[in-house]
């Protein structure tokens, strides 16, 4: 049973095929975290909680407050006397704070519930898949909250939500709810977060935990590139394949709040959820609130073995596009090679030139709509420009589609350019405050998708465009922060809502194109990826990763989120060098070979490429061609980072049956006088004959000697076993800066 409560001891059991997650009940009807860690056979004995030292209330009323300060509560809550992060804080009908909950009822179910508007797991076989409800109440406020824990046994995770309902009869304020909380004991516990900005997103970063609170965050309307909605806590000598690990990630792609807080007792407490900053939501007599599901796992060993359970999980139980699981089409996209300067001939002939290497789907970015000549104008009126466009979208799009390629299209829905019809028509629904000058970013505005009007407004125009041509792939934009938050169109008591139904809203209308439109590929995106989050794959399978196309760049960028993200669900391409963002020129082969792991394509004019570079383009559509499924299914497994070395990077992933896999390996910097370096694969089948040969190698000769002048080919082609692979290592031959190889190992 993956699920379990005994009323005698009171205790709920939730089991994974590797993991063990307890909680249990006081005399009173607390609820209390007890363990969660390696999978445990028994439940815990009759003492779970320490109690002895700080009596419960029932047993020592006087000393409540520090038996609330203690208390390894598994939601816990604000304003009664437990000083700690909290996860709720509501306030009643006389304005004051205070929650506190006590047990009500419970039922375990088959299956896993869907969350109303909110992005969120799903089992599949709903018989594999066991989902547990704690009712919980505060007597006083009138406030039931359901916490919901669903149990996926192979994937070993455990989602979480909460359900809140007013059963009182009065308005009750909900100031902070937020989607779980965890109380153990701390084991110099360290934290790793992904960090980052524009054109640097999601770097990993580790920090020791200290007393008081760290916390991981963003305020900004989208999920962010500062902080992202991923918390690991480790114990210090975690590494990639040892060590314990905690993984979090939240479901979630507006403002949310990951905070470990170390107590004075020492315990950590961990909760993670919609930032309560800003937020302030009104449920009226007999409303709900649901809160964004986390989804959580542990790991005995390693970092890797996190990123695996993540990864199977996003793949099997939340990424719903039909591409999923699927070759995607190699993209050509004329943004880095055009920005808003084309006409309909000038794209007809990148597609055309992209056609001829054997490219499959041609994307139109910005600038195709209203008077949209530069970043100033025109965002909100979708409406095709005919003095850019000749003819019109789907003259364009019959062209395009008679080379024998798909048509894929960016959008922007939820912004406005105050240069534009749109906001001329209805100023009011932009998000501003009233009687400020708002501020801009990219010279736009936010609309209010909180508003249904806004979203029926902005969805009607940009689907009629697209249903009056034959469309296969959007790129749905959103490139600037949240700010000046206030909606004309919620009262003074509801204007702390805005930032999560703005995000509510953004859900509404991407699911309302995949209603309309089935069969299409989607690709969010945001200022590159200011939203790469659990919650927009529920939507896309792919997320464009960052507007840094540099290969050196994007390997940090690439690793943090492929920690937690499969890797296939990266947007990344080959573009020009010198590199637009750090002025760096790198191999066309290693451009290739670190965008080959993500959704593969070019961002250029082709025309602008050096013949030895144009030559090599189809051998490496080849490559995605031959190893997109096996990066699409197999276990992605991290070998080296150059951020820890600054020397070189290298990954691999080997396929489910443990059949062949691919090896990345990066030269960040070379090493002078260097011989080989022995990199130890993981992954493998330790008894099977595997060869090995290189695929592709961006080597130069140089007037130095090293082994790589050497005939590359000759190097790799040798047979080893599976434990010498992993025990002793593949040789990989000293490279110079920036080159790279990608080795195919096969049974
Ligand atoms: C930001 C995106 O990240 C880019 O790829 C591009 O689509 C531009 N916006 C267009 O304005």
């Amino acid at each position: 049973m993956a699920i379990t409560y005994n009323s005698q001891s009171r205790i709920f059991k939730l089991d994974t095929d590797h993991t063990t997650y307890l909680m249990g009940l006081t005399s009173e009807g607390y609820l209390g975290h007890i363990y969660y860690g390696p999978r445990m056979e028994h439940e815990a004995g009759t003492a779970p909680f320490r109690l002895p030292e700080f009596p419960s209330p029932s047993m020592l009323r006087r000393e409540k407050i520090a038996f609330l300060a203690g208390f390894p509560f598994e939601y816990p809550t604000a304003g009664v006397g437990d000083y700690r992060e909290s996860c709720l804080d509501v306030v009643g009908k006389d304005g004051a704070p205070g929650v506190e909950l006590f047990f009500d009822s419970c039922s375990i179910e088959d299956g896993k519930p869907a969350l109303e508007g909110l992005p969120a797991s799903f089992a599949g076989d709903e018989t594999a898949v066991k989902t547990l409800k704690i009712v919980l109440k505060d007597p006083v406020l009138g406030l039931r909250v359901t916490l919901l824990y669903s149990v996926f046994p192979a994937e070993d995770v455990i989602t979480r939500s909460v359900l809140l309902e007013n059963e009182s009869p009065d308005a009750l304020h909900v100031r902070r709810v937020l989607s779980m909380g965890m109380d153990m004991d701390n084991r110099d516990f360290e934290m790793m977060g992904l960090f980052g900005c524009w054109a640097r997103e999601r770097h990993p970063e580790r920090i020791s935990l200290h007393h008081g609170k760290q916390v991981l965050s963003s305020q900004r309307g989208v999920s962010s590139p500062q902080e992202s909605p991923f918390m690991a806590i480790l114990t210090p000598e975690a590494t990639q394949t040892q060590g314990e690990v905690y993984g979090m990630s939240l479901v979630y792609s507006g403002n949310f709040e990951a905070c470990a807080d170390v107590s004075m007792y020492d315990s950590v407490r961990l909760v993670m959820g919609i930032n309560p900053e800003n937020f302030d939501w009104l449920l009226t007599p007999g409303s709900t609130f649901t809160a964004p599901e986390v989804v959580m796992t542990y790991s005995g060993s390693g970092l890797d073995r996190m990123t695996l359970s993540f990864h199977h999980f996003f793949r099997d139980h939340l990424i719903r596009n039909p591409y999923r699981g699927k070759l995607r089409p190699v993209l050509i996209n004329n943004w880095e090679g055009t920005t808003f300067h084309f006409d309909e001939e000038k794209l007809y002939q990148i597609a055309k030139d992209a056609h001829g290497f054997g490219m499959d789907m041609f994307v139109m970015d910005d600038g195709w709509f209203g008077l949209r000549n530069d970043d100033d104008h025109g965002l909100g009126d979708w409406e095709v420009n005919e003095n850019k466009l000749h003819g019109g979208l789907d003259a364009l799009v019959r062209r395009v589609k008679a080379l024998g390629m798909k048509f894929g299209i960016w959008i922007e829905p939820e912004m406005v350019n105050e240069d534009s019809d749109l906001y001329r028509a209805h100023p009011d629904w932009a998000i501003r405050l009233n009687g400020r000058d708002p501020s801009r970013g990219r010279n736009q505005l936010v609309l209010d998708v909180s508003r249904k009007e806004v979203r029926d407004h902005i969805m009607d125009q940009i689907l009629k465009v697209f249903h009056g041509t034959s469309i296969d792939y959007v790129k749905w934009d959103m490139n600037r922060y949240l700010s000046d938050l206030e909606s004309s169109s919620l009262p003074a008591d509801r204007q702390g809502e805005l930032s999560h139904r703005f995000v509510l809203g953004v859900y509404a209308m991407q699911q309302r194109l995949l209603d309309e439109m089935p069969g299409l590929l989607f690709e969010n995106c945001s200022s590159g990826g200011a939203r790469f989050d659990a919650g927009m794959l529920f939507y896309s399978p792919q997320i464009w990763t960052s507007d840094d196309t540099d290969a050196i760049e994007r390997l940090k960028i690439q690793e943090g989120t492929a920690m937690v993200f499969p890797i296939t669900t990266m947007g990344a391409h080959v573009s020009l060098c010198p590199n637009d963002q750090v002025g760096r020129t790198t191999p066309f082969e290693t451009r290739a070979n670190v965008a080959l792991a993500g959704t593969f394509g070019y961002e250029l004019v082709l025309s602008d490429l050096p013949d030895d570079e144009r030559a090599l383009i189809r051998k490496q559509i080849e490559h995605y061609h031959q190893f997109h499924m096996l990066n699409e299914e197999g276990d992605y497994y991290r070998l080296n980072s150059w951020s820890g070395d600054r020397l070189y990077d290298c990954w691999m992933v080997a396929s489910p049956d443990k059949k062949e896999a691919l090896v990345t390996y990066v030269q960040v910097l070379g090493r002078p006088n260097w011989r080989s370096t022995a990199i130890r694969l993981k992954g493998l089948d330790p008894d099977q004959l595997y060869t090995i040969r290189l695929v592709s190698g961006s080597v130069k000769k140089g007037p130095q000697h090293s082994s790589a002048d050497q005939d590359m080919d000759k190097l790799f082609q040798t047979e080893c076993r599976g434990d010498e692979l992993m025990n002793i290592g593949l040789y990989i031959p000293a490279l110079k800066d920036f080159e790279s190889l990608l080795i195919h190992v096969y049974a």
